[in-house]
């Protein structure tokens, strides 16, 4: 049954507002899952893991190279994959991924909005930028938002007639993004992460009354070129929460913020 119990229009009141009878139909094989950044790190284990799990995957990556190669792994072990040239900064790229949708016919079921930046990283940043917030330039806090904000809202948007009821949007977000722990540093990323988890919030309720579930998931700082060798988890740590909401037929909750398979603070 679609719908929440959170009136449309009005502001969220407490967290539980959003949850939706889990009713809805699941994910099922066959279907599109599309994925964002999916040519490397987190993405690509995404990628390939719902892959195995029999969707229908949509490769989204800036480079043809690395994305097409992750294509053709989930089709060498006999899953179905395109790959899409993707990058979410740019118009045409969202208008042929909404074509490519579009022509296939077959909802998206999934799509995880993992495509980021993180250009304070101490092993990313440029030599000679200056990462102290009273200085940082507006150029990286304006690309910043483009890539880890904008870019996830823009897919979402593009792709917002091809979702059903019970379709999982996830935007993989970051505990740095979380307001309850802020702390210093990484401006850019962690102001952007934050408001990609705003509009977590306002799509969980936009598409409440369609029965479709948004959430944003912190991975934990995980051994990625962006998380580094010193990191904790391992990838296949990293994506566990990504996969149990893509695909946990029990799973009926919108509007929250997940690590560990737990709701965490925004
Ligand atoms: N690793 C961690 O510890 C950690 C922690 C918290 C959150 N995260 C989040 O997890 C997600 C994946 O991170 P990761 O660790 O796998 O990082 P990664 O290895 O650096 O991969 C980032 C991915 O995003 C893609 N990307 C960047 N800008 C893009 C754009 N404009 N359009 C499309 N794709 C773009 C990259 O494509 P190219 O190959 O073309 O650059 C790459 O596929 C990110 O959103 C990140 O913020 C990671």
């Amino acid at each position: 049954m679609p719908g929440s119990s959170h009136p449309a229009g009005s502001p969220p009141g407490s967290v539980e507002s959003y949850t939706v009878p889990m009713a809805e139909t699941p994910p099922k094989p066959g279907e599109w899952a599309v994925v964002t950044g999916a040519n490397r790190g987190l993405g690509r284990a995404v990628a390939e893991t719902l892959g195995r799990l029999g969707f229908r995957v949509l490769v989204g990556a800036r480079d043809a190279a690395s994305g097409e190669a992750v294509a053709a792994a989930i089709r060498k072990e006999g899953g179905g994959a395109e790959f899409c040239p993707l990058d979410v900064t740019r118009e045409t790229d969202l208008g042929r991924l909404e074509s490519a949708i579009r022509k296939s016919g077959t909802p998206v079921a999934v799509l995880v909005n993992n495509a980021g930046i993180y250009p304070e990283s101490p092993r990313l940043r440029q030599s000679g930028m200056d990462s102290n917030p009273l200085r940082v330039p507006p150029t990286l806090l304006a690309e910043s938002f483009m890539v880890n904000a904008v870019g996830a809202v823009r897919t979402i948007q593009v792709l917002a007639p091809h979702f059903r009821s019970g379709s999982r949007i996830l935007n993989v977000s970051s505990q740095m993004a979380s307001l309850a722990r802020m702390a210093g540093g990484s401006l850019g990323y962690r102001m952007s992460k934050t408001a990609l988890n705003a509009a977590t919030r306002v799509f969980a309720q936009a598409f409440a009354d369609r029965g479709i579930l948004v959430n944003s998931v912190s991975p934990g700082w995980v051994r990625t070129d962006m998380g580094g060798t010193e990191a904790p988890r391992s990838i296949a740590e990293g994506i566990d929460t990504l996969i149990w909401i893509a695909t946990d037929p029990h799973f009926g909750e919108s509007g929250f913020f997940w690590q560990d398979r737990q709701k965490i603070d925004w």
